[in-house]
Parts: C-alpha cells; structure tokens; sequence
C-alpha cells in the first residue's frame, strides 16, 4: 500500500525490476504513471524544506553578544548546556534533566540570540524551525516535517531543536471547527510525541520560544515536556545600557556619546529596538557624508525607532469596534 505525497492512499503491484526486501514500511518509492506499479525504491532522502530550515552547524553568537538577560542566561546553561556537556552531574544525583525550556517574551528581547548562544556554546548544530510556517507554508505536511526535523537533529546530534512561535502550533486544543484546525492540532501531536519519545539525557534538547504563553496547551508545559519556563523581559535601564554597548562596540562614535543618557532616554526599547537606533543613527551620519556619528543622530534615532515601534503596536493591537 502506497501513500501518494498528494494524498490518497494506493494499492499497488510492484515492477519485476524491483527486488521485494527493498520494500520496506516507510520505503519512499516511484511509482509508474500509468499503472501505479512500485518502478524503484528511492533513497531514504530529507524533505527539502526540512534541510532548508535554518540548520546553523555552529552560530556565531556568543554570551558576551547579550546585554542583560544574565539569570537567563544562567538558567538555560542549567537546563540544556549542563544536560549536553554534563550529563554525569545529572546521572550521580539521579535525576532528570529538563527535557526543553521554553524562553517566553516579548517580540526583540533576545530569545533567538539566547537559543544560538547556548548551541554555540555546546558545538551543537541549530535547527530552527518556526511555528506558523509549518502550519500555513506547509499545509497537510506539519507531522511529517516535525518528524523529519527530529530525525536530523538526532542525526546531527549533539544539536538543538529550537521550536520558534511555538504559540502558533501549540495554542490550546478548542473545539475542532476547521480542516486547518486540525492540521494545527496533528503538528502540536507530533511535537508532543517527540518530546516524549526520547531521552532527556541524550544529546538533543529542545528551546521553544513564544510571546503568548498565555494561550498555549498545558500538554507542552506538562513535566517531561517544556518543563522549565525562562522569561525574557523587557530590558531594564542596566541592561540598556548593556545592550548599548553592545551594538556601539564596532561604530565610530563622537565623544559626545554617552551611553549611560541613552538609555536613560530609550525606555522602553528593546534589544532588537535599540539595535535598529544604532543602525539609524549610522545611516544619519553617511547621508551627512560623516564618518562619526553624535549623539544627537543617536537621539534622533531614538525618537526615529521609537514612535515606529509605537506605530506598529497600534496596528497590531486589538481592535475595538
Ligand atoms: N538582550 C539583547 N542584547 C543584545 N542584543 C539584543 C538583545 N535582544 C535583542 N537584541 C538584538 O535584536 C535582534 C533580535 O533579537 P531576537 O531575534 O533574539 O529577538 P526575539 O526575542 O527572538 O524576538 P521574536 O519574539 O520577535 O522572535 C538580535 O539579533 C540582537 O541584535
Ligand atoms: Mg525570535
């Protein structure tokens, strides 16, 4: 019996040509035009799409590279460098380590940074996949693609799957209006099934991200799953002023920049904020055809990214009639 990628299932007969033990369960087969006869076996191949996911053999994202964010950064090396570098601390005591953590947040703050900085930092290959893409590019293919994803990961172990815009596979089962409902809901039970399916001492560990915790099924937070749950908050003033550094290190500043004002007159960006200011504030030097840049194009820039972050939140808002 054959099931054909474009849905139906067959049964078919096979070609001469084909020698049976070839034929396994899973086999990936051709199949004849005509007739639907099994002409060959195919090679055991990756999706595509599953190796087009982001897979970063080593991010070039280091701990130094995040401003604030410093008990995070603590406890996501507990939960998933520990585990991968360690795993005997865990064995002497007789535990479990966690299995994923989910780093929860607003959209910038440094939840994507933090997940490639911790693969950096354990040699482990990244894969990234998003939420919402396995659901809306990707229709009717979800299951299948998360359990490709995994297969690799495990293939290329030590690695991390990280899971962004879990919200968007993982929002809480409702009542199952729609075809595409469900196709959300076969892609969550893949994660799930993964999650459980393998050992939390082994080599592949999973950080999802999200910024709606709030709507998330409580089967992915249940023990053994995303057990650990990390916040990523909004930078505080310190951090700013961190985050500043940061992104100012490479550029040629005035010395009338000062760092310490500009956090002050930053709140509330975010890291990804406070980025694009840096970058703003160097594209208002080279239109003026300088190779230094002020303070004053960094407050302009401020004012600049600010109030089009404000736009964006009113647009995105919700909306009352
Ligand atoms: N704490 C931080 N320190 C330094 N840079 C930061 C920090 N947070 C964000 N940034 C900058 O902003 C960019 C975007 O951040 P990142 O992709 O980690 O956000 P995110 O939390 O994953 O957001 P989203 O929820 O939208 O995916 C980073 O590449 C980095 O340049
Ligand atoms: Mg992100």
């Amino acid at each position: 019996m054959v099931k054909s990628s474009t849905g139906p299932d067959f049964v078919v007969n096979t070609s001469d040509y084909v020698s049976p033990e070839l034929l396994e369960a899973g086999a990936r087969v051709a199949l004849n035009k005509q007739t639907l006869a099994v002409m060959g076996v195919l090679p055991p191949s990756l999706d595509p799409i599953v190796v087009g996911a982001e897979i970063i053999e080593k991010p070039d994202t280091y701990y130094e590279d995040i401003g604030g964010l410093q008990e995070q950064i603590v406890e996501i090396r507990e939960a998933v460098e520990d585990p991968l570098l360690r795993p005997e601390l865990y064995k002497r005591v007789g535990i479990d380590p966690p299995k994923g953590v989910l780093l929860v947040g607003p959209p910038g703050t440094g939840k994507t940074l933090l997940a490639k900085a911790v693969a950096q930092q354990t040699n482990a290959t990244f894969i990234r996949f998003v939420g919402s893409e396995l659901v809306q590019k990707y229709i009717g293919e979800g299951a299948r693609l998360v359990r490709e994803l995994f297969d690799l990961a495990r293939q290329k172990a030590p690695s991390i799957v990280f899971i962004d815009e879990l919200d968007s596979v993982g929002a809480k089962r409702l009542e199952l209006a729609t075809s595409g409902d469900r196709e959300v809901q076969r892609t969550l039970m893949q994660i799930l099934a993964e999650l459980d399916g393998f050992n939390p001492l082994g080599d592949v560990k999973i950080v999802g991200a999200t910024n709606r915790p709030d709507i998330l099924d409580e089967a992915l937070l249940r023990p053994g799953r995303f057990d650990r749950i990390i916040d990523i908050p909004i930078p505080s003033f310190d951090a700013r002023v961190e985050i500043f550094g940061i992104h100012t290190k490479r550029m040629n500043l005035d010395e009338s920049v000062n760092i310490e004002d500009l956090a002050g007159k930053s709140e509330p960006a975010t890291g990804a904020d406070i980025k694009a200011i840096c970058t703003e504030a160097g594209m208002f030097a080279i239109r003026e055809n300088r190779d230094v840049v002020t303070m004053s194009d960094l407050e302009r820039a401020i004012s600049k990214v600010l109030s089009d972050s404000d736009q964006r939140a009113m647009e995105s808002g919700p909306m009352f009639a």
